[in-house]
Protein backbone atom coordinates (compact mmCIF):
# COMPACT_ATOMS: atom_id res chain seq x y z
CA UNK A 1 0.00 0.00 0.00
CA UNK A 2 2.58 2.89 1.02
CA UNK A 3 4.87 1.01 -1.87
CA UNK A 4 2.36 2.04 -3.85
CA UNK A 5 1.32 5.48 -2.67
CA UNK A 6 4.77 6.29 -2.65
CA UNK A 7 5.45 5.83 -6.77
CA UNK A 8 2.07 7.74 -7.49
CA UNK A 9 3.15 11.03 -5.49
CA UNK A 10 6.13 11.32 -7.39
CA UNK A 11 6.33 12.75 -11.36
CA UNK A 12 5.47 9.86 -12.94
CA UNK A 13 6.63 10.83 -16.41
CA UNK A 14 10.34 10.73 -17.09
CA UNK A 15 10.56 9.73 -20.56
CA UNK A 16 11.69 11.33 -24.10
CA UNK A 17 11.70 9.26 -27.07
CA UNK A 18 14.61 8.93 -29.02
CA UNK A 19 14.88 7.99 -32.93
CA UNK A 20 16.19 4.53 -33.49
CA UNK A 21 18.14 5.43 -36.51
CA UNK A 22 19.47 8.32 -36.41
CA UNK A 23 19.73 9.19 -32.84
CA UNK A 24 17.37 12.52 -32.48
CA UNK A 25 15.42 13.08 -29.43
CA UNK A 26 12.57 14.61 -28.73
CA UNK A 27 9.80 14.84 -26.07
CA UNK A 28 6.93 11.98 -26.21
CA UNK A 29 4.14 14.25 -27.83
CA UNK A 30 6.24 15.39 -30.57
CA UNK A 31 6.26 12.32 -32.23
CA UNK A 32 3.60 13.00 -35.15
CA UNK A 33 0.61 10.73 -35.79
CA UNK A 34 2.46 7.86 -37.52
CA UNK A 35 5.73 7.93 -34.83
CA UNK A 36 8.16 7.77 -37.45
CA UNK A 37 11.08 10.35 -37.41
CA UNK A 38 10.82 13.33 -39.46
CA UNK A 39 14.20 13.37 -40.27
CA UNK A 40 15.27 9.58 -41.42
CA UNK A 41 11.73 7.58 -41.33
CA UNK A 42 12.80 5.52 -38.78
CA UNK A 43 11.19 4.46 -35.56
CA UNK A 44 11.07 5.72 -31.99
CA UNK A 45 12.02 4.39 -28.95
CA UNK A 46 11.57 5.42 -25.42
CA UNK A 47 14.36 6.37 -22.99
CA UNK A 48 14.81 7.58 -19.58
CA UNK A 49 17.45 9.73 -19.60
CA UNK A 50 17.28 10.10 -15.34
CA UNK A 51 18.46 6.16 -15.48
CA UNK A 52 21.92 6.66 -17.00
CA UNK A 53 23.16 8.84 -13.76
CA UNK A 54 24.60 6.39 -11.79
CA UNK A 55 23.73 7.69 -8.19
CA UNK A 56 21.38 10.08 -9.66
CA UNK A 57 18.19 10.83 -8.25
CA UNK A 58 16.14 9.42 -10.89
CA UNK A 59 18.08 6.30 -11.19
CA UNK A 60 15.75 3.83 -9.37
CA UNK A 61 17.76 1.66 -6.90
CA UNK A 62 18.06 -2.05 -8.10
CA UNK A 63 17.37 -3.43 -4.30
CA UNK A 64 14.57 -1.19 -3.26
CA UNK A 65 13.08 -1.79 -6.66
CA UNK A 66 12.85 -5.49 -6.20
CA UNK A 67 11.49 -5.04 -2.56
CA UNK A 68 9.23 -3.21 -3.58
CA UNK A 69 7.79 -4.93 -6.65
CA UNK A 70 7.39 -8.18 -4.22
CA UNK A 71 5.50 -5.84 -1.66
CA UNK A 72 3.05 -5.13 -4.05
CA UNK A 73 2.03 -8.47 -5.16
CA UNK A 74 0.63 -8.27 -1.46
CA UNK A 75 -1.15 -4.98 -1.92
CA UNK A 76 -4.94 -4.46 -2.69
CA UNK A 77 -4.09 -1.37 -5.00
CA UNK A 78 -5.96 -1.99 -8.30
CA UNK A 79 -2.71 -0.97 -10.22
CA UNK A 80 -0.52 -3.64 -8.36
CA UNK A 81 -2.47 -6.12 -9.64
CA UNK A 82 -1.47 -5.08 -13.32
CA UNK A 83 1.52 -7.46 -13.97
CA UNK A 84 2.73 -4.60 -15.99
CA UNK A 85 1.90 -1.77 -13.47
CA UNK A 86 3.43 -3.18 -10.83
CA UNK A 87 6.41 -2.87 -12.07
CA UNK A 88 5.64 0.95 -13.20
CA UNK A 89 9.40 2.15 -12.12
CA UNK A 90 9.87 0.43 -15.66
CA UNK A 91 7.66 2.42 -17.79
CA UNK A 92 7.32 6.34 -16.43
CA UNK A 93 5.41 7.19 -19.70
CA UNK A 94 2.02 8.69 -17.81
CA UNK A 95 1.63 12.20 -16.49
CA UNK A 96 -0.46 10.02 -13.62
CA UNK A 97 0.10 6.75 -13.00
CA UNK A 98 -4.01 6.98 -12.00
CA UNK A 99 -4.63 7.83 -15.82
CA UNK A 100 -3.67 3.61 -16.37
CA UNK A 101 -6.37 1.81 -17.81
CA UNK A 102 -5.92 -1.83 -16.68
CA UNK A 103 -8.16 -4.90 -16.90
CA UNK A 104 -5.66 -6.73 -14.54
CA UNK A 105 -3.30 -7.88 -17.21
CA UNK A 106 0.08 -9.95 -16.80
CA UNK A 107 1.12 -12.07 -14.14
CA UNK A 108 0.69 -14.54 -16.54
CA UNK A 109 2.18 -18.25 -15.83
CA UNK A 110 5.74 -20.15 -16.32
CA UNK A 111 4.84 -23.82 -17.32
CA UNK A 112 7.33 -26.07 -16.95
CA UNK A 113 7.21 -28.33 -20.46
CA UNK A 114 8.73 -31.94 -18.97
CA UNK A 115 7.40 -33.98 -21.90
CA UNK A 116 9.02 -32.05 -24.12
CA UNK A 117 12.29 -31.38 -22.32
CA UNK A 118 12.89 -35.00 -22.04
CA UNK A 119 11.74 -35.18 -25.70
CA UNK A 120 14.30 -32.61 -26.41
CA UNK A 121 17.17 -33.72 -23.63
CA UNK A 122 16.85 -30.01 -22.44
CA UNK A 123 16.49 -30.34 -18.59
CA UNK A 124 14.86 -26.85 -17.62
CA UNK A 125 12.35 -26.21 -20.61
CA UNK A 126 9.64 -23.37 -20.10
CA UNK A 127 6.67 -21.75 -21.30
CA UNK A 128 5.74 -18.06 -20.76
CA UNK A 129 2.35 -18.01 -21.52
CA UNK A 130 1.31 -14.68 -22.54
CA UNK A 131 -2.12 -16.27 -23.91
CA UNK A 132 -3.45 -15.87 -20.46
CA UNK A 133 -4.13 -12.46 -20.76
CA UNK A 134 -7.22 -11.03 -20.76
CA UNK A 135 -8.40 -10.71 -24.53
CA UNK A 136 -5.99 -13.90 -24.56
CA UNK A 137 -2.80 -12.60 -26.60
CA UNK A 138 0.46 -10.73 -25.39
CA UNK A 139 -1.17 -7.34 -26.55
CA UNK A 140 -3.07 -6.67 -23.88
CA UNK A 141 0.32 -6.01 -22.37
CA UNK A 142 0.85 -3.12 -24.65
CA UNK A 143 -2.22 -2.08 -24.63
CA UNK A 144 -2.51 -0.83 -21.12
CA UNK A 145 0.97 1.19 -21.63
CA UNK A 146 -0.01 2.47 -25.00
CA UNK A 147 -3.83 3.48 -24.72
CA UNK A 148 -3.43 4.73 -20.99
CA UNK A 149 -1.19 7.39 -22.94
CA UNK A 150 -3.72 8.20 -25.76
CA UNK A 151 -6.39 8.68 -23.40
CA UNK A 152 -3.89 10.89 -20.84
CA UNK A 153 -3.21 12.85 -24.22
CA UNK A 154 -6.91 13.29 -24.70
CA UNK A 155 -7.46 11.57 -28.06
CA UNK A 156 -11.45 10.07 -28.43
CA UNK A 157 -10.31 8.06 -31.52
CA UNK A 158 -7.67 5.02 -31.45
CA UNK A 159 -7.08 2.61 -34.62
CA UNK A 160 -4.75 -0.22 -35.71
CA UNK A 161 -4.23 -2.33 -38.42
CA UNK A 162 -4.22 -6.04 -36.95
CA UNK A 163 -3.73 -9.86 -38.04
CA UNK A 164 -6.71 -10.18 -34.82
CA UNK A 165 -4.88 -9.89 -31.60
CA UNK A 166 -4.18 -6.31 -31.90
CA UNK A 167 -7.36 -4.96 -32.55
CA UNK A 168 -9.19 -7.19 -29.79
CA UNK A 169 -6.83 -5.56 -27.44
CA UNK A 170 -7.32 -2.51 -28.44
CA UNK A 171 -11.36 -2.77 -28.73
CA UNK A 172 -11.42 -4.35 -25.00
CA UNK A 173 -8.69 -1.11 -23.56
CA UNK A 174 -10.62 1.05 -25.32
CA UNK A 175 -14.23 0.20 -24.09
CA UNK A 176 -12.70 0.23 -20.81
CA UNK A 177 -11.72 4.04 -21.18
CA UNK A 178 -14.48 4.96 -22.91
CA UNK A 179 -12.57 5.99 -26.42
CA UNK A 180 -13.98 5.19 -29.63
CA UNK A 181 -12.00 2.33 -31.92
CA UNK A 182 -11.05 1.57 -35.58
CA UNK A 183 -10.27 -1.67 -36.19
CA UNK A 184 -8.52 -2.46 -39.77
CA UNK A 185 -8.72 -6.24 -40.38
CA UNK A 186 -7.08 -8.01 -43.92
CA UNK A 187 -10.65 -9.89 -45.19
CA UNK A 188 -11.14 -13.78 -44.85
CA UNK A 189 -7.37 -13.87 -43.11
CA UNK A 190 -8.00 -13.75 -39.50
CA UNK A 191 -9.30 -16.20 -37.07
CA UNK A 192 -13.07 -15.77 -36.18
CA UNK A 193 -12.36 -15.60 -32.28
CA UNK A 194 -10.03 -12.30 -32.83
CA UNK A 195 -12.93 -10.95 -35.09
CA UNK A 196 -15.64 -11.83 -32.11
CA UNK A 197 -13.50 -9.84 -29.75
CA UNK A 198 -13.34 -6.86 -31.62
CA UNK A 199 -17.08 -6.79 -32.03
CA UNK A 200 -17.69 -7.62 -28.91
CA UNK A 201 -15.92 -4.88 -27.38
CA UNK A 202 -17.82 -2.43 -29.70
CA UNK A 203 -14.68 -1.58 -32.02
CA UNK A 204 -15.66 -0.28 -35.89
CA UNK A 205 -13.85 -3.06 -37.87
CA UNK A 206 -13.32 -2.68 -41.03
CA UNK A 207 -12.31 -5.90 -43.35
CA UNK A 208 -9.95 -4.68 -46.07
CA UNK A 209 -9.65 -6.43 -49.85
CA UNK A 210 -5.64 -6.77 -49.13
CA UNK A 211 -3.31 -8.04 -46.39
CA UNK A 212 -1.83 -7.25 -42.81
CA UNK A 213 0.66 -5.09 -44.38
CA UNK A 214 -2.16 -3.25 -46.73
CA UNK A 215 -4.05 -2.25 -44.35
CA UNK A 216 -1.28 -1.04 -42.53
CA UNK A 217 -0.76 1.03 -45.52
CA UNK A 218 -4.22 2.54 -45.32
CA UNK A 219 -3.96 3.42 -41.95
CA UNK A 220 -0.66 5.55 -41.75
CA UNK A 221 -2.67 7.76 -44.29
CA UNK A 222 -5.67 7.78 -42.21
CA UNK A 223 -4.25 9.03 -39.23
CA UNK A 224 -2.42 11.92 -40.44
CA UNK A 225 -6.05 13.14 -42.04
CA UNK A 226 -8.02 12.53 -38.77
CA UNK A 227 -7.06 13.00 -34.57
CA UNK A 228 -6.49 9.71 -34.31
CA UNK A 229 -4.13 8.01 -32.10
CA UNK A 230 -2.35 4.89 -33.82
CA UNK A 231 -1.88 1.85 -31.52
CA UNK A 232 0.45 -0.30 -33.81
CA UNK A 233 3.24 -1.25 -32.43
CA UNK A 234 5.48 1.24 -34.50
CA UNK A 235 3.47 3.30 -31.81
CA UNK A 236 6.92 3.22 -29.23
CA UNK A 237 4.44 3.33 -25.77
CA UNK A 238 3.37 -0.34 -26.58
CA UNK A 239 6.65 -1.85 -26.60
CA UNK A 240 7.20 -0.56 -22.35
CA UNK A 241 4.08 -2.43 -21.67
CA UNK A 242 5.40 -5.13 -24.07
CA UNK A 243 8.56 -5.35 -22.08
CA UNK A 244 7.22 -6.54 -18.41
CA UNK A 245 6.78 -10.23 -19.39
CA UNK A 246 11.30 -9.75 -19.72
CA UNK A 247 10.77 -8.57 -15.73
CA UNK A 248 8.46 -11.67 -15.17
CA UNK A 249 10.93 -14.03 -16.10
CA UNK A 250 14.05 -12.50 -14.32
CA UNK A 251 12.04 -12.33 -10.66
CA UNK A 252 10.89 -16.04 -11.36
CA UNK A 253 14.39 -17.28 -11.95
CA UNK A 254 14.92 -15.06 -8.99
CA UNK A 255 16.63 -11.86 -10.80
CA UNK A 256 18.71 -13.57 -13.42
CA UNK A 257 17.92 -14.80 -17.07
CA UNK A 258 17.52 -18.03 -18.64
CA UNK A 259 19.79 -18.63 -21.23
CA UNK A 260 17.40 -19.20 -23.86
CA UNK A 261 14.04 -17.11 -24.59
CA UNK A 262 12.57 -18.27 -28.30
CA UNK A 263 9.83 -15.20 -29.52
CA UNK A 264 7.59 -15.68 -32.39
CA UNK A 265 8.20 -13.23 -35.10
CA UNK A 266 5.75 -11.19 -37.35
CA UNK A 267 5.63 -7.49 -36.94
CA UNK A 268 8.71 -8.18 -34.78
CA UNK A 269 7.84 -5.67 -32.21
CA UNK A 270 7.74 -8.20 -29.11
CA UNK A 271 10.97 -9.65 -29.66
CA UNK A 272 12.08 -5.70 -29.58
CA UNK A 273 10.50 -5.12 -26.26
CA UNK A 274 11.83 -8.16 -24.49
CA UNK A 275 15.05 -7.24 -25.54
CA UNK A 276 14.48 -3.88 -24.48
CA UNK A 277 13.40 -5.08 -21.01
CA UNK A 278 16.13 -7.11 -20.32
CA UNK A 279 18.29 -4.74 -21.61
CA UNK A 280 16.86 -2.37 -19.35
CA UNK A 281 17.45 -4.45 -16.62
CA UNK A 282 21.26 -5.32 -17.00
CA UNK A 283 21.72 -1.70 -17.20
CA UNK A 284 19.80 -0.92 -14.05
CA UNK A 285 21.83 -3.82 -12.57
CA UNK A 286 18.64 -5.96 -11.57
CA UNK A 287 20.22 -8.82 -13.52
CA UNK A 288 23.86 -9.50 -14.45
CA UNK A 289 23.60 -10.77 -18.40
CA UNK A 290 21.24 -11.34 -20.86
CA UNK A 291 19.63 -14.60 -22.37
CA UNK A 292 20.27 -15.31 -25.70
CA UNK A 293 16.69 -13.95 -27.83
CA UNK A 294 15.97 -16.03 -30.79
CA UNK A 295 13.49 -14.82 -33.24
CA UNK A 296 10.80 -17.67 -35.29
CA UNK A 297 9.34 -17.35 -38.52
CA UNK A 298 6.70 -19.05 -40.15
CA UNK A 299 8.53 -20.66 -43.41
CA UNK A 300 5.95 -18.62 -45.33
CA UNK A 301 6.44 -15.33 -43.75
CA UNK A 302 9.79 -15.16 -42.93
CA UNK A 303 11.62 -11.58 -44.23
CA UNK A 304 13.65 -10.91 -41.54
CA UNK A 305 15.27 -15.02 -41.78
CA UNK A 306 16.17 -14.08 -45.54
CA UNK A 307 17.41 -10.96 -44.32
CA UNK A 308 20.31 -12.70 -41.85
CA UNK A 309 21.20 -14.99 -44.63
CA UNK A 310 21.38 -12.01 -46.76
CA UNK A 311 23.46 -9.52 -44.77
CA UNK A 312 23.52 -10.71 -41.14
CA UNK A 313 20.03 -8.69 -40.75
CA UNK A 314 21.30 -5.27 -41.68
CA UNK A 315 18.68 -4.43 -44.40
CA UNK A 316 15.45 -6.59 -45.21
CA UNK A 317 13.41 -6.66 -48.44
CA UNK A 318 9.65 -7.48 -47.98
CA UNK A 319 8.32 -10.65 -49.12
CA UNK A 320 4.49 -11.89 -49.85
CA UNK A 321 3.84 -13.24 -46.66
CA UNK A 322 1.66 -16.67 -46.55
CA UNK A 323 1.29 -19.10 -43.73
CA UNK A 324 -1.75 -20.64 -41.42
CA UNK A 325 -0.62 -19.14 -38.80
CA UNK A 326 -2.43 -16.22 -39.41
CA UNK A 327 -0.90 -14.15 -36.30
CA UNK A 328 2.37 -13.46 -37.97
CA UNK A 329 1.58 -13.48 -41.55
CA UNK A 330 3.34 -10.41 -42.28
CA UNK A 331 6.25 -9.26 -44.93
CA UNK A 332 7.12 -6.29 -43.93
CA UNK A 333 7.62 -6.18 -40.47
CA UNK A 334 8.07 -2.37 -38.89
CA UNK A 335 10.11 -3.52 -36.37
CA UNK A 336 12.78 -5.33 -37.95
CA UNK A 337 15.65 -2.85 -37.36
CA UNK A 338 15.39 -3.35 -33.38
CA UNK A 339 14.65 -7.25 -33.72
CA UNK A 340 17.97 -7.33 -35.71
CA UNK A 341 19.29 -5.31 -32.88
CA UNK A 342 17.85 -7.72 -29.77
CA UNK A 343 19.44 -10.80 -31.56
CA UNK A 344 23.22 -9.40 -32.35
CA UNK A 345 23.11 -8.31 -28.66
CA UNK A 346 21.96 -11.07 -27.15
CA UNK A 347 23.85 -13.46 -29.39
CA UNK A 348 20.51 -15.28 -30.37
CA UNK A 349 19.57 -16.73 -34.35
CA UNK A 350 16.90 -16.21 -36.56
CA UNK A 351 14.97 -19.27 -38.27
CA UNK A 352 11.98 -20.14 -39.71
CA UNK A 353 9.78 -23.13 -39.47
CA UNK A 354 7.53 -25.12 -41.73
CA UNK A 355 3.89 -25.23 -41.49
CA UNK A 356 3.85 -28.89 -40.68
CA UNK A 357 6.51 -28.15 -38.01
CA UNK A 358 4.09 -25.78 -36.21
CA UNK A 359 1.22 -28.02 -36.25
CA UNK A 360 3.24 -30.62 -34.59
CA UNK A 361 4.60 -27.96 -32.22
CA UNK A 362 1.08 -27.27 -31.42
CA UNK A 363 -0.56 -30.23 -30.89
CA UNK A 364 2.68 -31.30 -28.66
CA UNK A 365 2.23 -28.28 -26.54
CA UNK A 366 -1.16 -29.02 -26.04
CA UNK A 367 -0.19 -32.86 -25.15
CA UNK A 368 0.95 -30.97 -22.45
CA UNK A 369 -2.37 -28.93 -21.35
CA UNK A 370 -0.85 -25.68 -22.80
CA UNK A 371 -3.19 -24.99 -25.78
CA UNK A 372 -1.85 -22.27 -27.67
CA UNK A 373 -2.22 -20.50 -30.91
CA UNK A 374 -0.40 -22.02 -34.11
CA UNK A 375 2.01 -18.96 -34.06
CA UNK A 376 2.97 -19.31 -30.43
CA UNK A 377 3.68 -23.27 -31.54
CA UNK A 378 6.78 -21.35 -34.04
CA UNK A 379 9.00 -21.42 -30.77
CA UNK A 380 8.93 -25.12 -30.02
CA UNK A 381 9.08 -26.19 -33.16
CA UNK A 382 12.76 -23.42 -33.73
CA UNK A 383 13.97 -24.58 -30.45
CA UNK A 384 13.93 -28.43 -32.05
CA UNK A 385 15.97 -26.72 -34.94
CA UNK A 386 18.05 -24.99 -32.57
CA UNK A 387 18.56 -28.23 -30.30
CA UNK A 388 19.64 -30.35 -33.68
CA UNK A 389 22.28 -27.58 -34.16
CA UNK A 390 23.86 -27.78 -30.92
CA UNK A 391 23.32 -24.32 -30.28
CA UNK A 392 21.40 -24.89 -26.99
CA UNK A 393 22.86 -27.39 -24.31
CA UNK A 394 21.16 -29.84 -22.24
CA UNK A 395 22.39 -28.00 -18.61
CA UNK A 396 20.77 -24.23 -20.68
CA UNK A 397 17.35 -22.86 -19.02
CA UNK A 398 15.08 -22.56 -21.94
CA UNK A 399 12.10 -20.15 -22.07
CA UNK A 400 9.46 -20.33 -25.14
CA UNK A 401 7.18 -17.21 -25.37
CA UNK A 402 3.68 -18.30 -25.95
CA UNK A 403 1.75 -15.19 -27.23
CA UNK A 404 -2.00 -16.26 -28.16
CA UNK A 405 -4.69 -18.99 -26.49
CA UNK A 406 -5.25 -21.62 -28.25
CA UNK A 407 -9.48 -21.00 -28.23
CA UNK A 408 -8.37 -17.64 -30.21
CA UNK A 409 -8.09 -20.01 -33.55
CA UNK A 410 -10.34 -23.36 -33.06
CA UNK A 411 -10.96 -23.61 -36.56
CA UNK A 412 -6.76 -25.11 -37.53
CA UNK A 413 -6.74 -27.35 -34.00
CA UNK A 414 -9.82 -28.93 -35.30
CA UNK A 415 -8.64 -28.83 -39.06
CA UNK A 416 -5.47 -30.43 -37.56
CA UNK A 417 -7.06 -33.29 -35.70
CA UNK A 418 -9.73 -33.97 -38.62
CA UNK A 419 -6.49 -34.32 -40.96
CA UNK A 420 -7.92 -31.63 -43.19
CA UNK A 421 -4.87 -28.92 -41.93
CA UNK A 422 -2.02 -29.45 -44.43
CA UNK A 423 -1.84 -30.28 -47.95
CA UNK A 424 0.24 -33.78 -48.52
CA UNK A 425 3.54 -32.20 -49.22
CA UNK A 426 3.59 -30.08 -45.78
CA UNK A 427 2.57 -33.13 -43.70
CA UNK A 428 4.71 -35.37 -45.55
CA UNK A 429 8.05 -34.88 -43.39
CA UNK A 430 5.88 -35.13 -39.78
CA UNK A 431 3.47 -38.03 -40.79
CA UNK A 432 4.48 -40.03 -37.97
CA UNK A 433 4.25 -37.47 -35.57
CA UNK A 434 1.06 -36.31 -36.86
CA UNK A 435 -0.40 -40.06 -36.64
CA UNK A 436 0.94 -40.19 -32.59
CA UNK A 437 -0.66 -36.98 -32.29
CA UNK A 438 -4.14 -36.76 -34.01
CA UNK A 439 -7.47 -37.08 -31.82
CA UNK A 440 -10.31 -36.98 -34.35
CA UNK A 441 -13.75 -37.10 -32.38
CA UNK A 442 -15.32 -40.09 -33.69
CA UNK A 443 -19.22 -40.78 -34.24
CA UNK A 444 -20.56 -43.30 -31.67
CA UNK A 445 -24.26 -44.40 -31.14
CA UNK A 446 -25.90 -43.24 -27.79
CA UNK A 447 -25.52 -46.03 -25.41
CA UNK A 448 -22.65 -47.24 -23.14
CA UNK A 449 -21.67 -50.78 -24.93
CA UNK A 450 -21.26 -48.75 -28.37
CA UNK A 451 -18.87 -46.36 -26.13
CA UNK A 452 -16.65 -48.98 -24.85
CA UNK A 453 -16.67 -50.41 -27.84
CA UNK A 454 -15.13 -47.69 -29.62
CA UNK A 455 -12.65 -47.05 -26.59
CA UNK A 456 -11.38 -50.36 -26.87
CA UNK A 457 -10.90 -50.05 -30.84
CA UNK A 458 -9.08 -46.88 -30.00
CA UNK A 459 -6.65 -48.35 -27.36
CA UNK A 460 -6.31 -51.32 -29.69
CA UNK A 461 -5.18 -48.92 -32.12
CA UNK A 462 -2.67 -47.06 -30.43
CA UNK A 463 -0.97 -50.47 -28.97
CA UNK A 464 -0.13 -51.36 -32.66
CA UNK A 465 1.69 -48.01 -32.76
N1 LIG B 1 1.92 -14.26 -31.94
C1 LIG B 1 0.67 -13.79 -31.99
C2 LIG B 1 -0.42 -14.64 -31.43
C3 LIG B 1 0.40 -12.54 -32.59
O1 LIG B 1 -0.84 -12.08 -32.64
C4 LIG B 1 1.48 -11.80 -33.14
C5 LIG B 1 1.24 -10.51 -33.79
C6 LIG B 1 2.76 -12.33 -33.03
C7 LIG B 1 2.95 -13.57 -32.43
C8 LIG B 1 3.95 -11.62 -33.53
O2 LIG B 1 4.34 -10.56 -32.71
O3 LIG B 1 4.23 -8.80 -34.42
O4 LIG B 1 5.32 -8.38 -32.23
O5 LIG B 1 6.38 -9.91 -33.89
N2 LIG B 1 0.09 -10.05 -34.05
C9 LIG B 1 -0.17 -8.71 -34.55
C10 LIG B 1 -1.64 -8.38 -34.54
C11 LIG B 1 0.60 -8.25 -35.69
O6 LIG B 1 -2.09 -7.53 -35.32
O7 LIG B 1 -2.35 -8.93 -33.70
P1 LIG B 1 5.11 -9.33 -33.34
Amino acid sequence: MLAGRLTLDMNDNLHQLRCFGCGVRIRGDQAGSIFRCKDCGDLFEVEYPGWGLVGGTDRPNAGALKWLWRERRASSEQLDHSGVWRFREMLPILDSFGNAVTLREGNTPLYHLPRAAKALGVDQLFAKHQGMNPTGSFKDTGMTSALSVAKERGFEWVACASTGNTSAAMAAYAARAGLKCLVLIPQGKIAWGKLAQAMDYGAVTCQLKTDFDGCVKVLSTIVQRAPIYLLNSVNPYRLEGQKTPALEIAEYFDWSAPEHLLVPGGNLANSSALGKGFREMKELGLISRLPKISVIQAEGANPLVRSFLANDGQSMEPVAANTRATAIRIGNPASWRKASRVIHETGGWCLDVSEGEIAVAKAELGREGIGSEPASAVTLAGLKKLVAQGKVAPSDTVVLLLTGHTLKDADYTIDFHRGTLLKPEEAEPVLPEIAALRRDAVEVEATPDAVLKALKEIQDRWIQR
